[in-house]
Parts: C-alpha cells; sequence; structure tokens
C-alpha cells in the first residue's frame, strides 16, 4: 500500500524525517509530497531546495520518493492511486488543525488520513521557529538535519 506525506517543509525537520521513516516502515511505499506553487516564491527555501533537502534526508530510505504538487491533495492521491495520507501530531493544537483537513480530504475521495504521534524528543520543533531561532544565530543542531542545518545558514549568512 502507498501513502503520502504532504505538508509545506520549509524546511524539513528531525521531527518531519522521523514521520517519513515511521510512514516507510508500515507502508510499501512513501510519497513526500511537497505542496506549495513552485512559481510562486513564498517561505525561505523554494520547492526546488525542500525537495533537494528532503531526498538528500531520505536517501537511505528506499521506499521513499519525492514529488510536489501544486493543487488539491486528493487530485494527486487520485491519479496516483493513493488511499493513505500519514501525517504527525505534536499535540492537540496539530489534533485541531488536522481534524477538519482528513476529514475533508475523506469528504473529497474517500482517502484516510492516518497519525502518527511525534516523537516525544521532536513534539516541540516545527520549521517556523528553527528558521525564527536560525534568522537571528540560535542553534538549530539536532533539530534539523545535518544538511538543512547547513542550508538554513546559508540562507541566513
Ligand atoms: O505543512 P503544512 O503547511 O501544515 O501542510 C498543509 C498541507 C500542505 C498538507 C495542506 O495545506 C494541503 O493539503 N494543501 C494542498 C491543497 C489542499 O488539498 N487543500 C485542502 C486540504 S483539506
Amino acid at each position: 500500500m502507498k501513502a503520502v506525506c504532504p505538508g509545506s517543509f520549509d524546511p524539513v525537520t528531525m521531527g518531519h524525517l522521523d514521520i517519513f521513516t515511521r510512514a516507510a516502515s508500515h507502508f510499501d511505499e512513501v510519497v513526500v509530497l511537497v505542496t506549495a506553487n513552485p512559481n510562486k516564491h513564498s517561505g525561505l527555501f523554494s520547492v526546488e531546495e525542500r525537495m533537494d533537502l528532503i531526498r538528500q534526508v531520505t536517501a537511505h530510505v528506499p521506499n521513499i520518493s519525492v514529488d510536489w504538487w501544486g493543487g488539491l491533495l486528493v487530485d494527486y492521491t487520485n491519479e496516483h492511486g493513493i488511499s493513505a495520507l500519514v501525517k504527525g501530531l505534536r499535540t492537540a493544537l496539530d489534533y485541531e488543525y488536522e481534524l477538519p483537513m482528513a476529514q475533508m480530504n475523506r469528504r473529497l475521495s474517500g482517502i484516510d488520513t492516518f497519525f502518527l504521534l511525534t516523537d516525544e524528543k521532536y513534539g516541540y520543533i516545527s520549521s517556523s521557529l528553527c528558521k525564527e531561532v536560525a534568522r537571528f544565530g540560535g542553534d538549530v543542531s539536532g533539530l534539523l538535519p545535518e544538511p538543512v542545518v547547513d542550508a538554513v545558514k546559508a540562507k541566513y549568512a
């Protein structure tokens, strides 16, 4: 069975990577899907850069691939015959945010969303918090995969 892990991943964090690798141990194939418009450069990293970083940090997991999509998620999953979404849940706030999306996606296409609880080591990590800390010169090592730490430092250099 094939699953999609969708998100903006600007950039990918250790928490995301943990969810991808755990998803890859439960599903035959996992597509990490960067959902953004590549023609609208919003965010710190372009869609290509985000995908490249995800490819680098998931290279050791053979059943993970990386793609992008600029439309409705369910159009992608329908086109590719995918019947599962996988998301990580850190806190009740994530649950409140994810519940309507999971229900909407299920209404639109019948797709199920599987939630994995974030590892306690990564419960407070988000892409935006890491970017804020890095922007002001704070240490984000251990919170982002190493190539991502370097890429973020280079952006703010
Ligand atoms: O990392 P994010 O920004 O929390 O991810 C949210 C994301 C990208 C999964 C969500 O915005 C999404 O699915 N976008 C694709 C467009 C879509 O299908 N929207 C309706 C969702 S019910």
